[in-house]
């Protein structure tokens, strides 16, 4: 079943600037992850929800000319820009394809490892995604999560219009049946999902003024500040002035900016 497009926060060219930011600013947390599973040249890999690019590039290395890195995006703008990118970087070895995470209709295990990096914040039904990501694995073969949970958006000192956002962002998600604080469940849903050996650890950045990803509240607002406003959420006039001090404060040296925090999960497929 093919579900409709939620895609929380929208197409705007903004956003695709900002996820292929994201591609390099999430690199290294992405890399260690890998590191730590262990994942192996000539594995055959896939990854859902891959976006513009992801991390196909550092699962196309890990995995070598001899294996096989499929990702899975439903944006076919997205799909084409992926294809970019990993043309790019010369990896003959990774291929994209438009299809949806809920229904891949891939085989049934026919993957020695399967990835997934802030995709489940983006949906409302998180844990049939993650159950369709663990069928993709062959028995005894890995299974990865990269997910964001709200938790750590935090700044100080103290912003009221910071809270205010936040709280609209929030309320907007949840109307959508989207959990922003997904992060913290994701070990859940895997085990639920049938999967054992799990490991989770997490990561927050602070982010100094001049760090991209500093404005990132700003960011996802703007991304969807019409339909805050249009579904009640937040008042015009409140988000435009919340949105101005914002910009102010971000510009200060003394205030302290996190985002989300990641929470980093690898198990096994028994078997
Ligand atoms: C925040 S982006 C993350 C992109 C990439 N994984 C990364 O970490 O840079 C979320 C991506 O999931 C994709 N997505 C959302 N729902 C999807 C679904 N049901 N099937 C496939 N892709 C989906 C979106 O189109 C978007 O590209």
């Amino acid at each position: 079943m093919t579900q409709p497009d939620v895609y929380l926060l929208g197409r705007a060219e903004a956003e695709e600037m900002r996820l292929k930011r994201q591609i390099a600013n999430l690199a290294p947390d992405s890399d260690a992850q890998f590191e730590k599973i262990g994942i192996k040249q000539g594995e055959r890999v896939v990854d859902l929800g891959c976006g513009p690019g992801g991390v196909l590039h550092l699962l196309g290395k890990r995995v070598g000319p001899t294996g096989s890195v499929l990702g899975i995006e439903r944006s076919a703008h997205f799909v084409e820009l992926a294809r970019h990118f990993v043309a790019d970087h010369g990896l003959t070895q990774v291929e994209v394809r438009e299809g949806d995470a809920y229904d891949t209709g891939m085989p049934r295990a026919s993957f020695d490892g399967a990835h997934m990096r802030l995709v489940l914040v983006n949906v409302p039904k998180p844990e049939l995604i993650v159950r369709e990501m663990v069928s993709l694995v062959r028995p005894g073969g890995w299974v990865a999560s990269f997910e964001a949970d709200f938790l750590a958006h935090i700044c100080d000192p103290p912003l009221p219009e910071w809270t205010r956002l936040v709280d609209a962002y929030t309320a907007y998600s949840a109307a959508q049946g989207i959990d922003l604080f997904v992060g913290r469940r994701t070990h859940r849903l895997f085990r639920e999902a049938g999967v054992v050996d799990i490991r989770v650890d997490a990561v927050v950045h602070v982010y100094p003024p001049g760090h991209d990803r500093r404005t990132i509240l700003r960011d996802f607002i703007n991304n969807v500040a019409d339909k805050l406003v249009d579904g009640g959420f937040i008042k015009r006039r409140e988000l435009e002035t919340d949105l101005a001090m914002l910009e102010l404060y971000l510009s200060r040296p003394d205030a302290l900016v996190t985002s989300h925090m990641f929470f980093r999960l690898c198990g096994r497929v028994p078997g």
